[in-house]
């Protein structure tokens, strides 16, 4: 087997802590599998701007052209919350999605059966919750143009093209045939042309998927909806802002933000990142949750590399840490044990040597790659 060549960019406050939990289990995983990870680690971020004057460095760049699937921990540092557009940690980040091409956004949701006391809503709402949120990355408020501030007046502009909304639609379609056939467009269609355009953009696609089931609600219903009865969703398909707060809201569902992956496909390199950010509340301290870092190698494995039973085994391994008690201090029971980052990853990547796979094979999504709908790319 050829040798995988992963772009690994652990980024600022926990990125680096959780990153090399995720590196530990890739290593595991190697190990096992007999597979070659070649690792190679790049700065970006608050990390690229201290050594390249550069939130995405060119050093970056060029190491993203060799990689077949990149990796990366958080972005962002409060010393720079003032520092102009170009050098903020955000925008960084931003680039590189764009340069990727990642235009949709895979972030799955679902509750472990023995974490459902850790989150605040009522258990019965939280049994069997299993949603995947597909947000749209490289278009909307995030990328438009003309954006920009003056001394009293400010803008950012709010635009998607029907080709925008098309590639997006038909993952979550292809998306939701491997799930539970149910797809729901969430937009502000009584209030925004752009809504408009995506809602009539999204039923006209669905056409191709006449087995798919597709319905539409407004974004403010769906914030109530997700929290009040989140088993009623299966795929969430959405624009990039509604789409990014959406899924801070379903990590709720799961007992922590620490918990929850995304895999980013745009039809070439995948990049893979836990959802949350870079917590500069716990940086530093070896408490972070790694979960959602290791979570991300999973999904990695299984879309980015086409390696269903490495993906099983981290997936298994996930699982087998919570069930045996393992904790950080995010998901701990009041009172109960802790482990910290380290102990946590290690806790892992000793059930990931050992785990089940190729059994109960197969994320939410199946047990084989969910690539790009050749259509989506035309
Ligand atoms: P955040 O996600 O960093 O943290 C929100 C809260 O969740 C904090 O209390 C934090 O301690 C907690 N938390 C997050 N991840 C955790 C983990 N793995 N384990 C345990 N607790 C965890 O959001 P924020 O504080 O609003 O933003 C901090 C910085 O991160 C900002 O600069 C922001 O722009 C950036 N950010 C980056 C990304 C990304 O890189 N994808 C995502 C979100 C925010
Ligand atoms: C995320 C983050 C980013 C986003 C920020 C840091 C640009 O919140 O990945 O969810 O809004 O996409
Ligand atoms: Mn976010």
């Amino acid at each position: 087997m050829r040798p995988y060549t992963i772009a690994v960019l652990p980024g600022d406050g926990i990125g680096p802590e959780v990153v090399a939990e995720a590196e530990q289990v890739l290593e595991v995983v190697g190990e096992r599998f007999g597979i070659r990870f070649i690792l190679q680690r790049f700065a970006v971020g608050a990390a690229g701007v201290a050594a390249a004057g550069d939130p995405l460095p060119d050093a970056t760049r060029a190491g993203l052209t060799r990689a077949d699937a990149v990796l990366l921990g958080a972005v962002g540092d409060p010393a720079l919350d003032q520092a102009p557009w170009h050098l903020r940690p955000e925008t960084g980040l931003l680039a590189l999605r764009a340069l990727l091409g990642v235009f949709a956004n895979l972030r799955p949701v679902s509750v472990l059966p023995a974490l459902v006391g850790r989150s605040p809503l009522k258990p019965d709402r939280l049994r069997g919750v299993d949603l995947l949120i597909v947000r749209e990355l490289t278009g909307g408020l995030y990328y438009g143009e003309p954006r920009g501030r003056r001394e009293s007046r400010a803008v950012n502009t709010l635009t998607y093209s029907v080709v925008e909304v098309e590639r997006v639609a038909r993952i979550a379609f292809a998306a939701a045939r491997r799930r539970r056939n149910r797809v729901t467009s969430v937009d502000k269609a009584n209030v925004l042309e752009v809504s408009q355009l995506s809602r009539d953009t999204v039923t006209r696609v669905r056409r191709e998927y006449p087995d798919v089931h597709l319905d539409h609600l407004y974004v403010d219903t769906a914030a109530m909806r997700l929290v009040s009865e989140p088993t009623a969703f299966d795929v969430i398909l959405t624009e990039n802002m509604f789409g990014d707060i959406l899924s801070d809201e379903a990590a709720v569902l799961a007992g922590s933000l620490g918990m929850l992956p995304s895999a980013s496909l745009g039809g070439g390199p995948g990049l893979f990142e836990p959802i949350h950010g870079s917590a500069p509340d716990i940086a530093g301290r070896g408490v972070a949750n790694p979960i959602g870092a290791i979570a991300s190698v999973a999904l990695l494995l299984r879309h980015g590399l086409g390696l269903p039973d490495a993906a099983d085994a981290v997936d298994r391994g996930i699982e087998q840490a919570i069930e045996t008690g393992a904790r950080t201090r995010d998901i701990a029971e009041p009172g109960g044990p802790e482990l910290g980052t380290r102990a946590m990853g290690e806790r892992i990547a000793e059930a990931v040597r050992i785990a089940e796979c190729g059994v109960r094979s197969g994320d939410s999504l199946g047990d084989s790659a969910l690539r790009i709908p050749h259509s989506a790319l035309e």
